[in-house]
Parts: structure tokens; sequence; C-alpha cells
């Protein structure tokens, strides 16, 4: 990673870490709830989706953060809660997580199912109480985080996606569940930064087509990862998809022709940005990021 992306990345996600904690905390909850909620937030996490809605923000010219902040942290509650649930024994079934025993594993099943509902809702009370959004920004952020969070996104491809365990998919299907269950929640990073950057209609086009690509680049990654990966670095088992007998790009391609399908979509991405306008942004460099990251 170049270094000056690695400083932007940390830079911005210690803000993310102590604005989400400060939420949190002052919450007058249930106390176990609170402790599993604030658990997977705090296990780790690369933080990628808030930084790509700042990078995105920023790539049209934009400075002042605070204006994108609770919708960034409503998209690391929503990712958290997707990992919480796809972890558990009726999903992937898997028993580590940020380098830590998962949530279900520390708390029980139902507390961790909770703890998701929880970080789910909670996102959006966030984005509606937020004072430095006027009131037609809250409602189409709402719009936009309903709908690539719920059944038209991230949850739609999670279904697609066992709903395609055990079972031969083509590429179109393929790139159709990691688009939904992975592309949707990138989109609304992408998406809400650039809007409330105050991007042009036809510059949303082209980060719309920007997005997709980055989502087949960032879950082609995950799944070659889930086969060359270390456990050490991605703190997250290696070789779950193959025992969950997955649908991936590595089991579809062989592991060559993932790294060069991934070479067509980040070529592919590159010029939607550049369309976008937003070819000098932070955006590019995340793509590479994305494209090469080792967890
Ligand atoms: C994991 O996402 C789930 C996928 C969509 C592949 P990340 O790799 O961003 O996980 P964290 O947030 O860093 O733990
Ligand atoms: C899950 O994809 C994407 C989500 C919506 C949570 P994976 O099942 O491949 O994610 P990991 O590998 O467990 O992080
Ligand atoms: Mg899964
Ligand atoms: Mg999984
Ligand atoms: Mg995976």
């Amino acid at each position: 990673m170049k270094a000056n992306l690695s400083d932007y990345i940390n830079k911005y996600k210690e803000i993310i870490q102590t604005e989400y904690n400060q939420h949190i905390q002052e919450l007058d909850i249930p106390e176990q709830l609170k402790k599993s909620m604030l658990y997977s937030l705090d296990a780790g996490g690369k933080r990628l989706r808030p930084v790509l809605l700042i990078a995105s923000y920023e790539g049209y010219g934009k400075n002042n953060v605070d204006k994108v902040l609770s919708s960034a942290i409503a998209l690391e509650m929503i990712h958290t809660y997707s990992l919480i649930h796809d972890d558990l024994p009726a999903m992937d079934d898997d028993d580590y997580r940020r380098g830590m025993p998962t949530n279900h594993k520390v708390f029980d099943e139902a507390t961790a199912i909770l703890a998701g509902d929880a970080l789910l809702t909670y996102s959006f009370e966030l984005i509606a109480n937020d004072p430095l959004l006027n009131d037609k920004e809250k409602v189409n952020i709402i719009q936009m985080l309903a709908s690539c969070s719920g059944p038209k996104g991230m949850v739609g491809g999670q279904i697609l996606d066992m709903e395609a365990e055990d079972k031969p998919v083509s590429l179109e299907e393929m790139e159709q569940i990691h688009a939904l269950k992975t592309g949707e929640l990138l989109k609304f990073a992408i998406h809400t930064g650039a809007y409330l950057g105050e991007a042009t209609n036809e510059q949303l086009l082209h980060l719309k087509e920007f997005s997709h690509y980055l989502g087949l680049i960032f879950q082609v990654q995950d799944d070659i990862l889930d086969v060359t990966g270390e456990q050490e670095k991605l703190g997250k088992p290696v070789g779950s998809d193959t025992g969950n007998m997955k649908s991936t790009y590595p089991k579809l391609l062989g592991i060559d022709g993932a790294i060069k399908q991934k070479e067509i979509y980040v070529e592919k991405a590159k010029q939607a940005l550049a369309g976008a306008g937003a070819a000098d942004s932070n955006l590019r460099a995340l793509t590479d990021y994305f494209s090469n990251r080792d967890h």
C-alpha cells in the first residue's frame, strides 16, 4: 500500500472509531446488547466502507467531513451487522472474525442476532437525528441505505449466495451474487459521498458503474484470499468457502482465471471513474488497494 493511502485510511479509521463509540456508549440500552454491539464493532475491521464514503465526498472538492460522518458510521454499523449474521451457524458458521471469536461464540446466538438487528435499525436513527443534514438529504440517504442494504441489495445477495451453495453457477450469476451481497454497500458509500459532495447526476451515473466493478473486485479478492490468504492476516478462517461448498470465482475460473477476471474489472472501474471526473481522487488508489489487499 502507498504510504499516503495508508496514512489516509488510518486517519479516518481513528475518527470513525471515536465517533461510533461516542454514539453507542451514550445509549441508554440493555447492557448485554450494548456489549455485544460494541464487541463486533471494536473487534477491528479495516473500515474501508466509511473511508470510501469520505474519499468519494472529498473527490468532489469538499472538506467538511463532519457532514458525512453519520452516513459513514451508519454504513459501518450495517456492514458489521451483516458480518455478525453472516457468521451464524445457520449461515456460514464461522468461528473467527476480525481476529476474534465470532459474536455468537462469545455471546449466545440470540444475543448475536439481536446485536445485528440493533446495529441495523440504530443506523437509520443516527442519520435521521443528524443536525448537520437537512430533511431532503436525510430522506435521500435513508432511502439509498435501505435500498442498498435490504432485499434489493445486500440481503438479496446473501440469499442468492446461500442458494448457490453446492451447485454450478455461470459467471453472470456469480457477478449478480457479488454485486448484490458486496457491491451494494460499496455503492452506498460512493453514491452518498458524491451526493453530499454535490456531484452532478451524470457523474453519479458513472459512479454507479464504478461501484459495480469495485464491488466485484472486492469480493473476487475476498474469494481469492479464502484460498490463498493467511488466517492471522485476515482475522477470519481460510477455506470457509470450500467447506461450505460456496460458489466463488476461484471455484468457477481457478485462481489464475479469477485474478485475470479481477484485472478486467479493475480496468473497467478506472474507466468509469475517469467518466465521473474523479480519476485523481483517492478512489483510484483505493481501487488498486481493494484489488491487491492481503487482508
Ligand atoms: C468482509 O468485508 C465481507 C465482505 C463483503 C467480503 P471486509 O473485508 O471489509 O471486512 P472488515 O470490515 O475489514 O472486517
Ligand atoms: C459476505 O460474504 C458478504 C456479506 C454481506 C456479509 P462472505 O461470506 O464471503 O464474507 P466473509 O468471507 O465471511 O467475510
Ligand atoms: Mg457469506
Ligand atoms: Mg462469510
Ligand atoms: Mg468470503
